[in-house]
């Protein structure tokens, strides 16, 4: 008989609201227990990947998910496996399918970053081991459960079925890119509404506008997607003001074109006063940062709470481990 396909993590979309907020609740758990040192950590977890490889395939830079991942294996008692776009045959001298069939047969896991979503898809299409999107073009599932850990976390509800995120509202001012997308599906699978705003041109495309309202559909309270062009327009009693590059990696060619396009989303202290956002607005950006989307005085000010959001990143990849590689997918 052929094993059950293994459960992957490509998107938010692949949660029910009920697993994304296990999977929140686990990450503060996991912080509380091995930061805080407030809670147990069960002995099982920290071998819960004794003896066992984690692929990481990384076809892009980066900071925070290499340095949260192999934290997180390093924290379960696993090994992780480092392997950048010129340390394997991938792409070059080998297709995604045998790629996958060979790495799978050798590890518990693969943790990949990719440029097309379609990528990672194939992957887990061909994979026998579970894959976690590490970013796609598409969409950052891990990012996204950093991040509602980080807006939830210093007012979570002791009930265990709740993040406590309801009603609130997220402002995205700039690009409708990958991390937008999972924030938006998860956002509307929490009953959290999220207003955008981007620059004409540069809106939701049409097939994952329609992936956001059906997650909204996905639970009986789905948060609301409102768009516009206007950055104030979105601002308006918003909790949360949030934004990313205006250049996603691979789009470095489009440089002089977005920054002129995206003129005037630069998120100021002026801009939320203007645009009539709550009194206490917090500011989030998944980082990496680059002045133009966001002012200093902003970034580095009070209301930032970037750093914290980061450093969630470790907790969100302990769960996410967890969850899909230790309990394969049963959340
Ligand atoms: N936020 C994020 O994914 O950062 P890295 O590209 O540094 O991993
Ligand atoms: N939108 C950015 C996110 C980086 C973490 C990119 O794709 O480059």
């Amino acid at each position: 008989t052929t094993p059950a396909a293994p459960r992957h993590l490509l998107s938010i979309a692949d949660l029910t609201p009920a697993e994304l907020t296990t999977l929140v609740r686990n990450a503060h758990h996991h912080k509380e227990a091995i930061k805080n040192g407030t809670q147990e950590v069960p002995h099982s977890l920290r071998s819960a990947l004794a003896g066992k490889t984690v692929a990481m395939t990384f076809s892009k830079r980066s900071t925070r998910t290499r340095v949260s991942t192999e934290g997180a294996i390093a924290a379960l008692g696993g090994n992780s496996m480092f392997l950048g776009k010129d340390d394997i045959q991938l792409g070059v001298n080998e297709s995604l399918y045998d790629t996958a069939r060979v790495i799978s047969s050798m590890t518990a896991a693969i943790v990949a970053r990719v440029g097309p979503h379609s990528d990672v898809a194939d992957l887990a299409k061909d994979s026998s081991v579970p894959v976690i999107n590490a970013l796609s073009d598409l969409y950052h599932p891990l990012q996204i459960l950093a991040d509602f850990l980080t807006i939830a976390e210093t007012d979570l509800p002791s009930s265990t079925s709740s993040l406590g995120v309801e009603g609130k509202k997220i402002a995205w001012i700039g690009d409708a890119n990958n991390v937008l997308f999972d924030l938006a599906i998860g956002a509307a699978k929490l009953g959290v509404d999220i207003a955008v705003a981007t620059p004409k041109g540069y809106e939701i495309p049409q097939d994952m506008r329609r992936v956001i309202n059906d997650a909204a559909k996905t639970t009986p309270h789905g948060g609301k997607l409102f768009e516009t062009t206007e950055p104030e327009e979105a601002i308006k009693n918003a909790d949360i003001l949030v934004t990313d590059t205006w250049v996603s990696m691979g789009q470095e060619e489009e440089t002089a074109k977005r920054l002129a396009a995206f003129k005037g989303f630069q998120i100021t202290s002026e801009l939320a006063k203007r645009g009539g956002a709550k009194e206490n607005w917090q500011f989030m950006h998944c980082l990496p940062r680059h002045a133009e989307e966001v002012s200093d005085e902003v970034f580095y000010g009070d209301r930032s709470v970037v750093f914290r959001e980061a450093e969630n990143r470790l907790w969100a990849a302990i769960s996410a481990l967890e969850a899909f590689v230790v309990n394969k997918g049963r959340i």
